[in-house]
């Protein structure tokens, strides 16, 4: 396994439109079990294939206390969204920025684990919130693209702040 290098909004590649996994071959293994690693690391509860700059429909989640509840998705759909959740959002290719997004409060998924079997997911709660945050990855949309263009303003000059500090 290998620890991946996450990339940093604004990087424009984040906003590649991810494709559908077609094989399901020891490439994919050996990707998701990095992006798990490099999630672990980081640390953060869920990545998207798009933020270590591989533009496949594939993202780790694990939200569990004991970071023991990996729970892969492969070319996942929503097939069911209700309710509203208001959970702080942060994202590991947004480093120290946490903000409300609108998002359901459960969801259904259809995805494909990484062998290639599909399965159907029902989530609430975090979980739903990171699920559908690590959906708009593979559209190439990262979450402060749901505030307003003030916020955003605001948020690429506090991380290009970072950035010169950092350096
Ligand atoms: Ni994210």
């Amino acid at each position: 396994m290998a620890r991946l290098n996450i990339l940093r909004y604004p990087d424009a590649r984040l906003h590649k439109v991810a494709a559908p996994v077609t094989v399901f071959d020891e490439g994919l293994k050996r990707l998701v079990a990095d992006m798990a690693e490099t999630m672990y690391t980081a640390p953060g509860i869920g990545l998207a294939a798009i933020q270590v700059d591989v533009a496949k429909q594939v993202i780790v989640v694990d939200v569990s206390e004991r970071r023991d509840s990996l729970v892969v998705l492969v070319n996942p759909e929503i097939l069911e969204a209700t309710g509203n959740s208001d959970i702080e959002e942060g994202c590991l290719s947004v480093p120290g920025i946490y903000e409300l997004v609108e998002r359901a409060e459960r969801v259904k998924v259809r995805a494909y684990d990484r062998n290639g079997n599909a399965f159907t997911l029902e989530a609430q709660g975090l979980l739903a919130v990171c699920i559908q945050h690590e959906m708009d990855h593979l559209k190439g949309k990262v979450f402060v693209e749901h505030l307003s263009q003030l916020k955003q303003q605001r948020i690429r000059a506090k991380l290009a702040k970072q950035l010169r500090k950092s350096a």
